[in-house]
């Protein structure tokens, strides 16, 4: 049971006021399906369920329903084009053109399609630069598009590590950078600190060696703005199920800026070809003229629906002000941290500063996966990254402040009393 104590009230009210006094986050978290009973801190995991993304696939169903194959050029938007129709709506959300954006793929298949276009076009260098915190999924599609085109990937990634403090500098991605470097690859937010990187920093500094810069920004999009193409990023790939709420599975996102248009696609298929021409059914392809030739097969279009709908809640708001929010969230999340935490084996990994925050709070505590399935029991969602991470997402559409401040007192509270102890010790399964 939490224990009140003066501080504690003095956050709670000081949470409950905050909330009184945000009349709009109130009208877009109603929004919103929220799982009751819980605190739902996890929005940059599984972004939740909203009434614009829950109509726009009842209706894909009803068209479903109603046309058969002729949904294909009779629905609504009709559903050959429902994929430009979407990387139209998320080219804002990443500061691209539109004929820059193609969504289709998962995240994962989206890396995979760009390392294998960019990567022929580069044959006399061979050398990747991850940050030793890079996804799992990303260093795995590097390492298979290295071994496709005959590369070594033991000797071809060049993973620079994150420092004492946890944190991975862009001085250091910098300083790996040399005339063999094919592309360095970098996330927007790092999925497992909230580490926000200057994308714009690295890619000039790619730029300079003659290399690509590539960014993941799976953890970044939906919560701060981006200017991919004004950055000068190479490419990009995200997901649209994190902070842009589109649903278990939604398609992932990619962007190519324009100065690459006009490469073979490395993994053709007869989703990327020239809308005009595709029912053609020729044996040669007619790639589309932008991103969209990326594209590879035909999109599932209720997971699209789903993207579609979320977008335009989403686009409703604008990304200011949903950054502007995140940030008073984190930065109260942080404050409180600070003190209802002190003493208790708990250090903030994420910076502090604004400029280098994500949308997620990180804090490292030797019992951290058995202290987040306390959490979680006792009605916080939060997520656990091994070896010692509790992730805390406050999603700025539908958190309240009320929520923040009841996680960490009961964070708080939870290694005080030593209940995360009794907890068998076995490893945490994340999904
Ligand atoms: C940062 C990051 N990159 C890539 C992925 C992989 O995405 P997908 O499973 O959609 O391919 C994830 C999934 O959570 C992620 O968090």
């Amino acid at each position: 049971m939490e224990t009140v104590t003066q501080g504690t009230r003095n956050w709670l009210q000081r949470a409950v006021e905050l909330d009184s006094t945000d009349s709009f986050a109130a009208a877009v978290r109603a929004e919103f399906e929220i799982p009751p009973g819980v605190a739902y801190l996890d929005g940059n995991s599984l972004g939740l369920c909203c009434r614009s993304a829950r109509s726009a696939v009842l209706s894909a169903l009803a068209e479903w329903g109603r046309f058969g194959v002729d949904g294909w050029l009779s629905a609504a938007t009709p559903w050959f084009d429902l994929a430009e129709s979407v990387a139209e709506q998320v080219a804002p959300w990443v500061g691209a053109y539109p004929d820059e954006v193609a969504v289709g793929a998962s995240t994962t298949v989206q890396l995979h399609q760009l390392l294998a276009t960019l990567i022929p076009a580069r044959p006399e260098r061979s050398v990747v630069v991850l940050d030793d915190l890079s996804f799992p999924s990303d260093s795995y599609a590097v390492a298979a598009q290295l071994s496709m085109r005959g590369f070594d990937p033991k000797r071809c990634i060049r993973r620079v590590p994150a420092r004492d403090s946890g944190l991975v500098e862009e001085a250091d991605l910098i300083a790996a950078l040399d005339d063999t470097v094919l592309a360095v690859l970098v996330p927007g937010v790092v999925y497992t600190t909230g580490q926000r990187m200057d994308l714009a920093r690295i890619a000039a500094a790619a730029h300079g060696v003659g290399a690509l810069m590539g960014a993941d920004c799976s953890h970044s999009v939906g919560v701060l703005p981006h200017r991919l193409h004004d950055w000068g990023v190479d490419f990009a790939v995200w997901c649209h199920y994190k902070y842009l709420n589109g649903g278990p599975g939604a398609p992932g996102g990619l962007f190519l800026h324009r100065r690459h248009h006009g490469l073979r696609p490395g993994l053709a298929g007869w989703w990327g070809s020239d809308k005009s021409r595709q029912f053609d059914m020729a044996p040669e392809m007619t790639p589309a003229a932008g991103a969209g030739a990326l594209q590879i097969g035909t999109p599932s279009i209720l997971s699209l629906a789903a993207v579609a709908g979320a977008l335009e809640l989403l686009n409703s708001v604008g990304v200011d002000r949903i950054r502007a929010r995140s940030l008073c969230l984190t930065r109260f999340m942080s404050e409180h941290a600070r003190e209802a935490l002190a003493g208790l084996n708990f250090t903030q990994v994420t910076p502090e500063q604004d400029e280098r925050r994500g949308g997620h709070l990180a804090f490292s505590h030797p019992g951290a996966a058995r202290v987040c399935r306390v959490l979680k029991r006792e009605g916080v969602v939060p997520d656990f990254r091994p070896p010692n991470l509790i992730r805390l997402a406050p999603a700025p559409l539908y958190t309240s402040y009320e929520e923040c401040a009841r996680a960490i007192e009961l964070l708080a509270d939870i290694v005080r009393s030593g209940r995360h102890l009794a907890e068998p010790g076995e490893r945490e399964r994340v999904a």
